[in-house]
């Protein structure tokens, strides 16, 4: 399996366009040694020549135009991306729908919950309905089925697993204050061929029995790499929520609570990746203390351009 990210950064990016923080105005000026990432989207393929979108990112135009393995090879139009998958319908998940609309049809596999805020309150699906049109393909993770197996069409040596897990619905989201289940998913993404195994997630808001059982057996983990810090936001004074406000656990935990850190140093897999790092995160500084107990750890930093095979 290969493993392509596209976008390595939270909602925003970094730097992000309006921050002046610490972080981002160094990257800017080449005083902090740290790279620039867009929003978090990944890509998978079997082959190597037919790919499957994980998320679609807002910054998907820069993304493609960078990533060779995605241009279009044959005839006058084209694109090795056969399919998109949504973990939730946040902003910078699925805005990059809507920089598909000069393709063919989008097959796009998600939740009921996430099929009802993209044509409601964020109705991204039903404006490409006036473009190239969106085929659904719903995966049943909705009330009490908190798992769903599934194949994508074209990818017959790969086997998907849609997991519920603890997370936020969007702001716009009738289900913002009350969690429903297929709001948030992770997927268990398995090579029939050669056995490999990832588990993605790049919102998870805690991690439990249920999430550890999924994430067992993997060969590489690719998670949310959101805050270093539950408050961390409010320290450097750039907002008012905490990372559990928004649905992300923090890397570093406390007496209550074991934090990202801890969950992987736990992990036998091969590969530890933290993904959709938000612009306030120390870790992206390859310098700061916080990427040092990384490195110690054998734990990795996705960047955009990461490529992984497993
Ligand atoms: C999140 O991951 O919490 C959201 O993407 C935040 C945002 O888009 O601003
Ligand atoms: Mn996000
Ligand atoms: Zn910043």
């Amino acid at each position: 399996m290969k493993i392509l990210v596209l976008g390595s950064g939270a909602g925003g990016g970094f730097p992000q366009w309006n921050c002046n923080c610490r972080q981002c105005a160094g990257q800017r000026v080449g005083e902090v040694p740290a790279r620039a990432r867009t929003q978090s989207s990944v890509a998978i393929s079997a082959d190597g020549s037919a790919w499957v979108l994980l998320n679609a990112s807002p910054d998907i135009g820069q993304q493609l135009r960078e990533q060779a393995q995605l241009h279009p090879r044959h005839g006058l139009r084209d694109t090795p991306i056969k399919a998109v998958i949504l973990m939730d319908a946040q902003i910078d998940h699925v805005t990059g729908l809507l920089g598909l609309r000069e393709g063919p049809c989008i097959d796009i596999y998600a939740t009921p919950c996430v099929f009802e805020d993209l044509t409601t309150a964020f109705p991204v699906i039903s404006v490409l309905e006036h473009y190239c049109g969106t085929r659904w393909h719903m995966l049943g993770v909705a009330g009490s089925a908190h798992s769903a197996t599934f194949t994508v069409d074209g990818f017959a040596s790969l086997r998907f697993t849609a997991v519920a897990i603890p997370g936020k619905a969007p702001p716009y989201s009738p289900h913002r204050g009350e969690q429903t289940t297929g709001d948030n998913i992770a997927l268990l993404i398995e090579d029939l061929d050669d056995g490999s195994r990832l588990f993605y997630s790049p919102g998870l808001a805690s991690v439990g029995d249920s999430e550890l059982q999924w994430m067992n057996g993997a060969d590489c983990l690719l998670v949310d790499g959101t805050f270093w810090a539950e408050d961390e936001m409010l320290q450097a004074g750039l907002g008012r929520k905490t990372a559990s406000d928004m649905g992300h656990l923090p890397q570093m935990g406390d007496a209550a609570r074991a934090g990202m850190v801890d969950v992987m140093l736990g992990s036998s897999a091969r590969r530890k990746v933290l993904i959709h790092i938000n612009n306030s995160n120390p870790i992206l500084d390859e310098t700061s203390a916080q990427r040092r107990v990384l490195d110690g750890h054998g734990i990795e930093v996705a960047y955009d351009g990461m490529e992984i095979t497993l």
